[in-house]
């Protein structure tokens, strides 16, 4: 392409942004998927809005920051492929270079959790800066990511820390159920209190509600109180419940993968279409 550029009459031939467009610095937005509370849907979240961010021609890493690893279950990664991972880059024994893999869905890849990391937060206890750990890690982040979505465990211990002192914004995925809301404010109290001593540019991204069923009249408050409470930070797309998204990780596939029609695969669709509306228009 150069060698045309350089034999073209330089009065006739096109600019070389025309031809080749110059590269640009791509800058990872970087979200923890987070809430204390456990199986409220933030491995779905994160392995199903990686992989409709990737269908579009987004370039995705996911961090697996939970021990019990689920979004590396769920993204096919057998446990073989897991030696190298977030535990060793959270005590500094691996970059994340090393430890990320690509997964079978091309533009994702995964830094895998192992068990090892279900040690980690003792561990980290003892680490200088040990807020801080992943967050110097994408000193040396790989490739060209768009997006990082990072899952998290279902605490707000030091390994949910260190993913929001990496992170610029918090996902939340809520489930529509009694006392919602009352976890949310846990929640919130703690994005500010990292972003006032860690991370003065951490936003809470938005609230997805998920497993949403609308036979259920309590759904439907839950999720109208929590519009009422936090606006637009509330996704419109909702994920309903839907027992293909249940199904999907004991195939080792994202639901997109395993029944691209059903109605869950099509939410996570339109999640990332909103998301991406969102966060690139704002840019
Ligand atoms: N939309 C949905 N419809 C039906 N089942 C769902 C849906 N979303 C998640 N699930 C199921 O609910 C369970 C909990 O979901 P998930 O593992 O994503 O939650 P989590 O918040 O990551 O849990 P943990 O706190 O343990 O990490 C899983 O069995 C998952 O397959
Ligand atoms: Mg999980």
């Amino acid at each position: 392409m150069s060698g045309l550029i350089d034999q073209a009459d330089p009065a006739v031939a096109p600019a070389p942004s025309v031809v080749a467009p110059m590269p640009s610095v791509v800058t990872p937005r970087i979200f923890a998927i987070a809430n204390q509370k456990g199986g409220v849907g933030k491995t779905t979240t994160a392995i199903n809005l990686a992989t409709a961010l990737a269908a579009v021609e987004r370039k995705v890493l996911v961090i697996d920051l939970d021990p019990q690893g689920n979004a590396s279950t769920g993204l096919g990664i057998e446990k073989n492929r897991r030696a190298i991972g977030s535990y060793q880059v959270l005590i500094g024994a691996a970059t994340l270079t090393e430890a990320t893999i690509p997964t079978a869905i091309p533009g994702l890849d995964i830094v895998p959790s192992s068990i090892d990391l279900s040690g980690a937060e003792l561990e980290l206890f003892d680490l200088e800066r040990r807020e801080f750990r992943l967050r110097e890690a994408f000193a040396h982040l790989p490739g060209d990511y768009q997006y990082v979505l990072i899952d998290c465990p279902p605490a707000l211990g030091l390994l949910t820390l260190n993913a929001m002192v990496a992170a610029d914004a918090v996902v939340v995925p809520l489930q529509c159920e009694f006392l919602a809301l009352e976890g949310l404010s846990q929640l919130t109290r703690t994005i500010e209190r990292v972003r006032k001593a860690f991370n003065p540019k951490l936003e809470l991204q938005g609230i997805v509600l998920t497993m949403f069923d609308s036979r259920n009249n309590l759904s439907a408050l839950v999720a109208n109180d929590v519009r009422n409470f936090f606006g637009d930070k509330v996704y419109r797309t909702m994920i309903p419940r839907n027992v293909r998204v249940s199904e999907a990780p004991s195939h080792g596939k994202p639901v997109l993968l395993y029944d691209l029609r059903c109605p869950g695969s099509q939410a996570y669709i339109h999640l990332a279409g909103e998301m991406l509306r969102r966060v690139e228009h704002a840019a």
